[in-house]
C-alpha cells in the first residue's frame, strides 16, 4: 500500500458570467500559484492563438478548451479542472466531472440558480461528488441571503448550512460575517476595495461589532444570522461528503472575499482522492500499482503536428517518469517518457504523480477517452459516459475524393469525445451527433483546416440517438425490422436513429426485450 500526499482535486461549476474565471484566478492568487491576477486569461489568451479552430472562441468571447491548474497551501495540493462553461460543450464538462473528488458551485447573488449550474449540478448528483457553493458578488445588490439559501435547498434538494454571512450587500456591504469561527472579514486601506483584514470576534454579541459595523447592517446581521442558526441544519462533513449537503460560503471574487475560506473549507472537508469505480472491483488509490483514466483528450494543439494530449487522472500508485502503462483492452504498453505535470512551480516534485493528479500524455491517437491506463492492464474504469446526441447532421463531402480523410476526421473527433459520428447501415450519408450547437461549428472549422476536408452539413432525417443493447436473438430481430433506422458508433456499437424522443419512448415499449440507453458508459 502507498501513502499518497495530500490531494483535493476539484472543478467549479457554474453558469456562464457567475464568476469562474475570476474565482479561478484568485484562488491561484491566494494559493500561491501566480502572482498576478490575470494571469489565467492571459494565458488563455496565449493558448487561444495557438490553433485555427480555436478562432471560434475567440469569436464568440468563451473558453471552449479546459485545462488544469494546480496550487498548494498548507501541504496540500489543490487541482482544479477547468471546465468550460459554455452549454453547448457540457459533453466535455461533464466527463472533467468524473475526474474530480469534489465540486465547488459559483452562483451569482442576484441570479441564484441558472440552467447550466442546474445542470452541472445533476452530473455531480449521479456521481454523488460533494459540492461547496460560493455565493458571489455580494459586494452588489442581491437578493436576501435567506432568498438565496432556500432556493439551493428547493431547487437541489440539498440541505444547506451557511458557513460565513455577508454584512449589508451592494453600496452597504460591509463585510463577511463566518458563523463558525466568529470572524470578521473586512475591507482595508483607502479605498476600501479588497478584503485585507480580519476581526477575531467572541461572537455576534461582541461589542467590538458596534464599533465596526453599522447599526443598521449589525442589527440585521445578529436577527438574520439567529434565524439561520437555528433554521439550517448544523454542518455535517460526512452528509456534505455524500453529496447530502453543501455548505455555503458568500462572498467577492471579483473583491476577494471569501476566498481564503473556501480554501480552507476545501482544505479541511472536500475529499481527497477515494476508491473509484471499477471492474472487477473499485480501485483504491493505497494500490501499489499505477492506475489512471483518460477522461479528456485534445487533439492537434499545435497545428503543425498530429499530436495529442490525453489527460490521465491518476487513481492509484505512484506514477514516475517513463513509465510503462497499458491501454485495458488494446494496445501494448506505452513508455511515458514526456508526460506534462501540472505544477510547474514544484519542481522536484515534476517526475512524479500521485493519485489525484493529472498527467498529460502526448500521443498520436492511440489513447482515447474512457481507456483506463495501467500497470498490469487488470482493470477498467467504469463510469464515463458518451450522451445521446441532441442535435444530428449528414456531413456531405464537397469533394467526393476525400471519403478516407472524411472518414479519419470523423474518427478522430468522436475519439476525441468532440464530436459522436454514426455510420447507417443503409447509405453512405454519415451522420454527425453533437449535444450543441457550437460544435458544429467547430467541427466544420477543423475538417477544413486541419484535414483540409470541405464539407457541409445537412439536415438528417433523425433527431437522436440511441445506444441499444439485449440478447443476440431480441438485437437481430429488431435490427432485421428498423434496418433503415440502423447505424454503428466508432466502436461498433449498435445505435438506434429516431425521428423524435416520442419515437424512442413508442419503439422501447414495442420491444421490450431491446434496452435503449441515452448514455453510453465506455
Ligand atoms: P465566468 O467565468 O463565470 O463567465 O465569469 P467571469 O469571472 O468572467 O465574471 C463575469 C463578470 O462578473 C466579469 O465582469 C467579472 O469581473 C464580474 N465579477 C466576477 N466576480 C465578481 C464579484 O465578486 N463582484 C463583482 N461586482 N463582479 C464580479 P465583466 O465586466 O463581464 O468582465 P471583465 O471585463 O471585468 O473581465
Amino acid at each position: 500500500m502507498t501513502q499518497t500526499p495530500d490531494r483535493r482535486t476539484f472543478a467549479i461549476i457554474s453558469h456562464p458570467d457567475a464568476g469562474k474565471t475570476t474565482l479561478t484566478e484568485k484562488l491561484l492568487l491566494f494559493g500561491g500559484a501566480i502572482h498576478l491576477a490575470g494571469e489565467v486569461k492571459a494565458r488563455g489568451q496565449a493558448r487561444r492563438a495557438r490553433s485555427d479552430w480555436m478562432k471560434i472562441e475567440q469569436q464568440r468571447g468563451i473558453s471552449v478548451t479546459s485545462s488544469v491548474m494546480t496550487f498548494e497551501r498548507d501541504g496540500i495540493t489543490f487541482n482544479l479542472l477547468d471546465t468550460p462553461g459554455h452549454e453547448d460543450f457540457s459533453e466535455d464538462t461533464y466527463r472533467t466531472l468524473t475526474a474530480v473528488d469534489s465540486a465547488v458551485m459559483v452562483i451569482d447573488v442576484a441570479k441564484g440558480i441558472e440552467s447550466q449550474t442546474r445542470k452541472l449540478f445533476e452530473v455531480c448528483r449521479l456521481r454523488s461528488v460533494p459540492i461547496i457553493t460560493f455565493v458571489n458578488k455580494c459586494d452588489r445588490e442581491g437578493r436576501e441571503v435567506f432568498e438565496t439559501l432556500d432556493e439551493i435547498a428547493d431547487l437541489l434538494a440539498l440541505d444547506v448550512t451557511p458557513m460565513t454571512w455577508p454584512v449589508g450587500m451592494g453600496g452597504q456591504f460591509e463585510g463577511i460575517y463566518d458563523l463558525r469561527t466568529n470572524k470578521l472579514l473586512l475591507p482595508e486601506g483607502p479605498s476600501r476595495e479588497f478584503q485585507g483584514k480580519v476581526v477575531q470576534t467572541s461572537g455576534l454579541d461582541d461589542p467590538q461589532l458596534d464599533a465596526i459595523i453599522s447599526p443598521e447592517n449589525l442589527a440585521k446581521l445578529r436577527e438574520d444570522a439567529e434565524l439561520a442558526l437555528a433554521g439550517y441544519a448544523e454542518f455535517d462533513g460526512e452528509a456534505y461528503r455524500n453529496g447530502d449537503l453543501t455548505p455555503v460560503f458568500f462572498g467577492s471574487a471579483l473583491k476577494e472575499f471569501g476566498v481564503d475560506a473556501l480554501i480552507g473549507a476545501l482544505a479541511e472537508h472536500a475529499p481527497p482522492p477515494h476508491a473509484l469505480p471499477a471492474e472487477p472491483e473499485p480501485v483504491e488509490p493505497t494500490r501499489n500499482e499505477v492506475t489512471g483514466f483518460v477522461f479528456k483528450v485534445q487533439a492537434n494543439m499545435d497545428p503543425n503536428h498530429r499530436d495529442r494530449i490525453a489527460f490521465m487522472r491518476l487513481c492509484s500508485g505512484t506514477f514516475k517518469r517513463g513509465m510503462k502503462l497499458t491501454p485495458t483492452g488494446h494496445g501494448k504498453p506505452i513508455a511515458i517518457h514526456s508526460p506534462i505535470m501540472f505544477f510547474a512551480q514544484q519542481r522536484e516534485l515534476a517526475d512524479e504523480a500521485f493519485p489525484g493528479d493529472i498527467i498529460g500524455i502526448p500521443n498520436h491517437g492511440t489513447l482515447r477517452v474512457g481507456d483506463t491506463l495501467s500497470e498490469k492492464a487488470d482493470v477498467r474504469f467504469t463510469g464515463l459516459p458518451n450522451f445521446a446526441p441532441e442535435i444530428l447532421r449528414r456531413v456531405a463531402l464537397k469533394d467526393p475524393t476525400k471519403t478516407k480523410q472524411l472518414r479519419k476526421a470523423l474518427d478522430d473527433m468522436a475519439e476525441e469525445g468532440v464530436t459522436q459520428v454514426f455510420y447507417p447501415e443503409i447509405g453512405s450519408n454519415w451522420i454527425i451527433g453533437v449535444v450543441g450547437q457550437l460544435q458544429l461549428d467547430v467541427l466544420l472549422s477543423r475538417l477544413e483546416a486541419e484535414y483540409k476536408v470541405a464539407a457541409a452539413l445537412e439536415p438528417a432525417p433523425f433527431d437522436t440517438a440511441r445506444w441499444i443493447s439485449g440478447d443476440a436473438a431480441a438485437l437481430k430481430n429488431f435490427t432485421e425490422i428498423n434496418r433503415g433506422a440502423m447505424a454503428k458508433d466508432r466502436d461498433g456499437n449498435p445505435v438506434f436513429l429516431a425521428k423524435s424522443a416520442w419515437e424512442v419512448g413508442y419503439v422501447a415499449e414495442r420491444y421490450p426485450d431491446v434496452k435503449f440507453a441515452a448514455t453510453r458508459e465506455r
